[in-house]
């Protein structure tokens, strides 16, 4: 990003306000409000967002807080080459420290659009802004066509004035910074563009799925920016929260969707890499190589010790055993299973005219090679780089077998695994998470043995709950 000096101004002194004031809050208040300030940075990067900008202009920044974002969009807006005839804000901030701080801001930005020639006008509705939007008159004649949030976060309690309030506009959700984001886009025009950054959490998991819905249907997502690093986003402010950037056109048909993180570059995916057209639960991916998901991985419970489950490499080593190798199966032979047998998370067995061996005599010498019949886990050792997925998983469910080298199985001391824990653990397995984790955490590759020991697991009935299809992988982070 390459800022102009008047940027460069901006973003100085949104930082200079933001680490002045920011001390100087009641901390209980603070975090009960949510006031954690954008930095200058991020409020120029989400003024910049915008496609092209209305002729006159109607923003709304809901919990504004000192102005960051409607001054990086003000700043932005007047230095388009096509700069709006007008703009007209609306400000909903409920403290009023902030609200005092947030008019000399409104002040500076009526300047600096009279320096342009370009009309400014704003409000600031120092009230709580879903309790506000849920009284009917006002609710109907107020309409935007551009909206910045940076809202606050919080639970909403199922008995609170706000779950009330939500209902009343036929949303329902859970969080306070989705609520904002659903009344917010409730007020906009079609064809109104919403930038926000928020936690990721809406991305996945049940409780915010009516509110995927919501965004979904009433909204076409055009941009997502994705914090791979934890705190890069709110450094000062210490937010351990995973926060993203979305861009949503109300309304809008829904095309391809650009995708950028602050470690690379945007680049255009298919909406069908965001939402599967058949996830049940609507779940909004972030296709991104980065810590985000690994993390997730890495902060699961269970050691596959915790588990009670071992790992081990195939025991056949062909070319230690060519005597004993059939190239298909015959009387007294169980099968050989090389990777190639893998298909579709189960196994092809056997392959006809197979290169290797699709057999092993079941004699004495063999005793040692051949695993008891039983459901096993079996993943692939190596892939090769162009492979979409470092690891892939696959199940065994039959009789005595020899597994190949080539290959690790899991195990429970020596014996096989219940069908719902060798689906779940596959399931796990060949997901998107840990094909990231091996993808970031290791250097090569090789899936070893001790690699699968080293991942972490979610627990049991989490595994076997996956395996039923009670849950999908995505619950699990
Ligand atoms: C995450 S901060 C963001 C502030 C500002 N938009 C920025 O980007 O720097 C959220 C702001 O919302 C305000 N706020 C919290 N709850 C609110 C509510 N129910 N209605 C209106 N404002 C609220 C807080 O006081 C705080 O200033």
């Amino acid at each position: 990003m390459s800022e102009t000096k008047e940027e460069l101004v901006l973003i100085e002194s949104i930082d200079q306000t933001r680490l002045e004031i920011s001390p100087t809050l009641d901390p209980k208040r603070r975090s009960k409000l949510g006031q954690f300030m954008t930095p200058g940075r991020i409020a120029s990067f989400m003024g910049d967002m915008f496609d092209e900008l209305p002729e006159h202009v109607r923003l709304l920044d809901a919990g504004a807080g000192m102005g960051a974002l409607t001054a990086a969009f003000v700043t932005k807006a007047l230095s388009r080459n096509a700069k709006p005839k007008s703009i007209d804000v609306t400000c909903y901030e409920v403290d009023d420290q902030l609200a005092t701080i947030l008019d000399e801001t409104l002040a500076a930005c009526a300047e600096r659009c009279a320096a342009e020639g370009v009309k400014f006008t704003s409000e600031v509705i120092r009230d709580d802004y879903v309790l506000h939007s849920a009284e009917p008159l006002l609710h109907q004649n107020r309409t935007f066509n551009c909206a910045i949030l940076n809202p606050p976060y919080g639970k909403i309690n199922q008995a609170s004035e706000w779950r009330l309030a939500l209902r009343s506009l036929g949303i329902e959700t859970v969080n306070l910074y989705t609520a904002f984001v659903a009344v917010a886009l409730g007020q906009m025009e079609d064809g109104g563009e919403l930038v926000a950054i928020t936690p990721r959490s809406f991305c996945n998991g049940s409780y915010y799925e009516p509110f995927r819905r919501l965004l979904l249907a009433g909204s076409a997502i055009s941009a997502l920016h994705v914090f791979e690093s934890r705190r890069s986003s709110f450094k000062d402010d210490d937010v351990l929260q995973e926060n993203m950037i979305f861009r949503v056109r109300k309304g809008g048909t829904q095309d391809d969707v650009l995708l950028s993180t602050d470690q690379t570059e945007a680049r255009v995916v298919p909406f069908t890499e965001i939402v599967r057209p058949n996830d049940r639960h609507a779940f909004i991916r972030l296709p991104v190589v980065g810590d985000g998901l690994a993390a997730r991985v890495q902060a699961l419970p269970c050691t596959l010790a915790d588990l009670r489950i071992k790992v081990s490499t195939g025991r056949v080593v062909d070319f230690r055993a060519t005597e004993h190798l059939r190239k298909d199966p015959g009387d007294d032979t169980v099968p050989l299973i090389y990777p190639q047998h893998f298909h579709d998370g189960g196994i092809r067995w056997p392959i006809p005219d197979f290169r290797k061996h699709n057999a092993l005599a079941d004699c004495a010498d063999t005793e040692s090679l051949i695993t008891p019949a039983g459901i096993y886990v079996l993943t692939k050792r190596f892939s090769a780089k162009e492979e979409k997925r470092r690891l892939v998983a696959s199940i065994y469910d039959g009789g005595r077998a020899g597994f190949e080298n080539h290959l690790n199985y899991f195990h429970e001391n020596g014996a096989g695994l219940s069908i719902d824990l060798a689906r779940g653990l596959a399931a796990f397995l060949n997901s998107e998470a840990v094909d990231q984790y091996f993808r970031i955490f290791s250097g090569h590759t090789q899936v070893n043995a001790t690699d699968l020991r080293n991942l972490h697991y979610p627990n049991r009935e989490q595994l076997e709950a996956l395996g039923r299809g009670e849950t999908t992988v995505e619950d699990l982070f």
